[in-house]
């Protein structure tokens, strides 16, 4: 195993970001992880912050709506990134503690949703997702990725996909790994949680102007990254 924690001194603005925002199971995870690869870069799940931020503060019984102890929560976050060469996985060790399972589950990802929207938590993590910037490059996967943490990215892309085709994605994903749920409870925790996110007035989730829009109900994985691998080609050079 091997520690992959950007530190400050290390953060570097010279290297190039690319950005993929976008709703909730619009597949923005799996595009990252294996475009990242193809480009032999560096990869944030900036969703992972918030979800950290989430079950801190539930480990702690700090209430959702407690701003300034949420913020101080992120400010002082103690977790670190393990890379699993066996398993061919990251694992995510909070104050300690492994919570690489328990990350991933839909309640972590709403409460992750409530404490994104309160604006000291987002401002806390900015620094903290900045310091992954580093040679040879980054791709960065949230919402406010291309619109807020990197606005000079080199590329900046928006997946979206219909709630319907995002519902069956999220269902086969939790369904593999044996978490209980039902397509209709599904299809409603995601109208809800993409509500929360476009609505909030800290760091909606919006395109940035400069973004290029792909909608994936109907492609494949590897399609998009295709498409996504062209268009680096063409503004990397
Ligand atoms: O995988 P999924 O898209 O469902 O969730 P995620 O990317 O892990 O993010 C969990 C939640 O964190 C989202 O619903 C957003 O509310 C929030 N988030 C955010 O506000 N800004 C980001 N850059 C990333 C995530």
């Amino acid at each position: 195993m091997h520690a992959t924690n950007p530190t400050k001194s290390s953060h570097s603005a010279a290297a190039p970001v690319i950005t993929i925002d976008g709703p909730t199971a619009s597949g923005k995870g799996t595009i990252t992880r294996l475009l990242a690869r193809r480009l032999g870069w560096h990869i944030l799940d900036s969703g992972a912050l918030y979800r950290l931020v989430a079950l801190a503060a539930r480990k702690h019984s700090i209430p959702f709506d407690d701003d300034d102890s949420l913020r101080t929560l992120a400010a002082h976050l103690d977790v670190e990134f393990v890379v699993d060469e066996d398993a061919g996985e990251v694992v995510t060790l909070l104050e300690g503690e492994d919570v690489t399972q328990e990350l991933r589950t839909e309640t972590c990802g709403n409460d992750a949703s409530k404490v994104a929207s309160v604006p000291a938590v987002r401002e806390a993590l900015l620094e903290r997702q900045r310091a992954f910037r580093q040679p040879p490059g980054l791709v960065a996967d949230g919402r406010d990725m291309g619109t807020v943490v990197f606005p000079d990215a080199v590329l900046k892309i928006f997946l979206t996909a219909s709630a319907e085709e995002r519902a069956r994605r999220r269902y086969n994903q939790l369904k593999d790994k044996g978490l209980g749920v039902t397509m209709r409870g599904l299809l409603d925790e995601i109208a809800e949680r993409d509500a929360r996110d476009r609505e909030r007035s800290a760091s909606p989730l919006v395109p940035a102007e400069d973004a290029i829009q792909l909608d994936t109900s109907e492609l494949g994985i590897d399609e998009v990254v295709d498409r996504l691998w062209s268009l680096c080609q063409a503004r990397l050079g």
